[in-house]
């Protein structure tokens, strides 16, 4: 439990706030590379900043406020024209550098223009993972983190795209709660599946949590792991050996998944996944080009009944946050032995909010280009991402696929509701089987 003040400061990402300030020392996800490549002109609310994300010609991109300083109108509503972006309302430019580099109306008058009074903000991008990236925060900033996901070559790669609207700390807080596994998924799909008689899954005995320079690894115990077919249960694993990890700022990385819970503002959050579907190990690595990484955007709502989704994980776990309210109530919770993560993810970022008052850099913060190369993470299992999945392993998955229509074994079945179908087809087509049915879950 929480006091109000405290919980105000856990949720506010605004310029001038703590944890906006603390946020600010990060790179943030914005929308995929090959989206941008499609349209090149988007509005992108990040921090409770609205800004605008353009692509010039030469392939970069430019992100700058969203409102022209003339007489206000939103600039995304513009359109590329050269290396800058155009306002439609008359035709005043901005470049990436957010100089505003064109007025033709005042130009053509006696005074010339006045330029030089009318830059917007602009913020740095960079692209990584079939990502853009960008930095709000003061200079020098820090380097965009250069995990081994990003170089990983025995997978196939997506990106899906979730507005949730609630606070992303309540999203975060997720990654530090290894027991809702059991409940929300596990057995909530026991449930689902069979109502009149659902097998529960084995219990969690205990958790534990390791911090490291870039987060923390997730352990548990469990009473005897299940396993395949039915297995879809991560078993006891010792924090020592690794786990999934719950990274700074806000990314949960289990290796089938990198989640990032990317706030919009005090009362949304960008969920973007980057899934990694795991291929046979006789599958000749190779890395997809990251430009062409494939994206899509989940729905969170069923759109019949207007129901919020749960048939798959991802969309279970946003139902959870989501009914926890827009800003979660931490002064009237009741936390227990469960809690452990939630109460060590807050004391560390309480502190951490501190360090960025004090002018320190936070924990996560890269700054050495030598170490900023494949940057290795503790994750649980690893060589099944870097290696591949046995084929027999594989083939095993698949049936157990067929026979039980739950989602997200073993990192090749979409994590979220809504994938398009043509993603299912290319990735069984890299794999090497005959394409399967889709299964009856949605
Ligand atoms: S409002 Fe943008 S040019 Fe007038
Ligand atoms: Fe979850």
């Amino acid at each position: 439990m929480l006091s109000a003040k405290k919980n105000q400061i856990l949720s506010e990402v605004g310029s001038g706030t703590p944890m906006g300030e603390l946020l600010r020392r990060y790179w943030h996800p914005i929308a995929p590379v090959l989206e941008l490549g499609r349209r090149s002109v988007k509005p992108v609310k990040l921090l409770g900043e609205d800004l605008v994300l353009f692509r010039k010609p030469d392939g970069s991109h430019g992100l700058i406020s969203r409102h022209c300083p003339h007489r206000g109108t939103d600039l995304s509503t513009g359109w590329v024209d050269g290396d800058i972006m155009r306002c439609p309302y008359h035709g005043w430019a901005f470049d990436s550098e957010g100089r505003c580099a064109s007025q033709p109306f005042e130009e053509a008058g006696p005074s010339g223009g006045f330029r030089d009074k009318a830059g917007v903000s602009a913020y740095p991008t960079a692209t990584l993972g079939g990502l853009i990236w960008a930095y709000l925060g003061p200079d020098p900033a820090p380097l965009l983190p250069d995990f081994e996901l990003f170089s990983w070559g025995h997978g196939f790669v997506e990106i899906i795209m979730t507005e949730l609207p609630c606070n992303w700390f309540q999203c975060h807080e997720n990654g530090m709660d290894p027991v809702h596994f059991e409940w929300l998924h596990l057995n909530g799909n026991a449930v689902r599946s069979s109502p009149a008689d659902p097998e529960y899954v084995p219990t969690h005995l205990s958790i534990d949590f390791l911090e490291f320079e870039h987060g923390f690894v997730n352990g548990r115990v469990v009473e005897t792991p299940v396993v395949p077919p039915k297995g879809t249960y991560a078993g006891t694993n010792d924090v020592s050996e690794g786990g999934i990890l719950c990274l700074w700022p806000y990314t949960l990385a289990s290796g089938n998944t990198i989640e990032f819970r990317v706030p919009v503002d005090d009362r949304r959050t960008l969920n973007i996944t980057w899934q990694y579907s795991v291929l046979p190990d006789d599958v000749p690595a190779g890395k997809q080009d990251q430009d062409e990484i494939p994206f899509w955007y989940g729905p969170l709502t069923d759109p019949d009944t207007g129901e919020i989704l749960t048939s798959h994980t991802g969309n279970q776990d946003f139902s959870a946050w989501v009914g926890q309210g827009a800003v979660a109530d931490r002064t009237t919770e009741s936390l227990g032995r469960s809690d452990k993560g939630i109460t060590l993810l807050r004391r560390r970022y309480f502190e951490a909010m501190e360090q960025v008052a004090r002018g320190e850099d936070p924990p996560g913060t890269v700054r050495d280009p030598e170490a900023n190369v494949n940057i290795q993470l503790p994750l649980m299992g690893k060589s099944l991402y870097t290696e591949g999945m046995p084929r027999r392993v594989f083939e095993e998955k698949l049936a157990a696929r067929k026979e039980s229509g739950l989602f997200g074994i073993g990192g090749f079945l979409t994590v979220q509701a809504g994938r398009p179908d043509h993603l299912q087809k290319e990735y069984d087509d890299i794999a090497g089987v005959a394409q399967m049915p889709a299964a009856d879950v949605d």
